[in-house]
């Protein structure tokens, strides 16, 4: 049976900016309850003609670089995303096509916020049965092209961004250990809708417009920390280790209140967490792989070095997984 490691990271986040003077400027909100709330001082936007496609081929991009293997040399394209282009095409099929990845098999999936950790585990689990040698995870979201901007309570929170690993068999370490799983109940939390014709949703929705995104946020936030640290500590009882082995903790970023009520839970102190909140707000899966590529740029994270990756999200979902670089 195989390893299976990160062997190239990537990451792409669009240049224009909505800093929280410009949300003051649409809806009826403030700098100070924005960061007293949420952390966020800035969220970057897709320019009007870029999708999600757009920024997950960057992201792609970027990692086979870093893996330092061309595209013919991937065999599966795993692409996370809850803005795809398009319903059919895929996501994973219209990258696979634009990067040359002629050898790979490509599809979509959806486990929301989490869905890099998810894929990172699916990827392993083909990598360490021998199926696969090289699987591309991309998780890549337009957030701002689902958010309704008259409804103060999200339209702060989300960004647009993308991140991408190549995970590759190994004989050294790579992942760990995982944990994941799924509460179904609580799937009105966070909801957008596709064909199905539910005037309650609806209703919700100040803009009006059924795929933008809705969410009980005190809801989500009580199970977000539980589910965070929670599955963490699983992952890190499964691995034989505990918070003393570990580097950095990747969490998902969707509020700065989250990740603080989450790591007090762990036990752990912040110099141990990698925040990138403040400057992308919450960009669904991406936010996890574009942490971790800042925390290999600047250092904070070394080869060898053992980590956390831990995210929740719509569904609900919850995944964590420990790594060694
Ligand atoms: O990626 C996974 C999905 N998302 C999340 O994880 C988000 C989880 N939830 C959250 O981050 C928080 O619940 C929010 C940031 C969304 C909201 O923070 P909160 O502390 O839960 O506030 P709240 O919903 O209890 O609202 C408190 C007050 C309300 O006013 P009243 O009823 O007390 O008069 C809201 O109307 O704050 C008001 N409010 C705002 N005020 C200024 C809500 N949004 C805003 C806003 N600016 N942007």
């Amino acid at each position: 049976m195989a390893n299976a490691r990160i062997s190239g990271l990537g990451a792409y986040v669009p240049e224009k900016v909505y800093d929280n003077a410009y949300m003051e400027s649409i809806v009826d909100t403030s700098d100070e309850w924005i960061i007293r709330r949420t952390g966020i001082e800035k969220r970057h936007i897709s320019a009007d003609d870029e999708y999600t496609t757009d920024m997950g081929t960057k992201a792609a991009e970027a990692a086979l670089k870093d893996a330092g293997i061309s595209a013919e040399e991937i065999d599966m394209i795993i692409f996370a995303t809850v803005t795809p282009d398009y319903f059919t095409p895929s996501c994973a099929c219209v990258v696979q096509g634009r990067i040359g990845a002629k050898n790979a098999m490509a599809i979509d999936y959806n486990a929301a916020c989490s869905s890099f950790v998810v894929g990172l585990i699916m990827a392993q689990q083909f990598i360490s049965s021998g199926a696969y040698k090289n699987v591309l995870v991309i998780s890549a979201d337009a957030l701002s092209k689902a958010t309704d901007y008259k409804d103060r309570a999200t339209c702060v929170l989300f960004g647009d961004a993308a991140g991408a690993a190549v995970v590759t068999a190994t004989d050294e370490p790579g992942i760990i250990s995982f944990d994941m799983g799924a509460d179904g109940t609580g799937a009105g939390s966070i909801t957008s809708l596709a064909f199905r014709n539910d005037t309650e949703e609806l209703e919700k929705r100040i803009g009006g417009k059924k795929e933008t995104i809705w969410m009980a946020g005190q809801a989500v936030m009580k199970f977000a920390v539980k589910a965070m640290a929670d599955s963490s500590q699983r992952a890190l009882d499964k691995a034989g280790l505990t918070y003393d082995d570990i580097a950095l903790v990747v969490p998902h970023q969707a509020n700065y209140r989250i990740v603080d009520s989450a790591i007090k839970r762990m036990g752990i102190s912040e110099d141990k967490v990698i925040l990138t909140i403040q400057k992308y707000g919450n960009t669904s899966a991406s936010c996890i792989p574009v942490a971790l590529c800042e925390a290999v740029e600047t250092g904070k994270v070394k080869k060898g070095d053992k980590i956390v990756l831990v995210g929740f999200g719509g569904g609900l979902t919850y995944a964590a997984c420990v790594l060694q670089m």
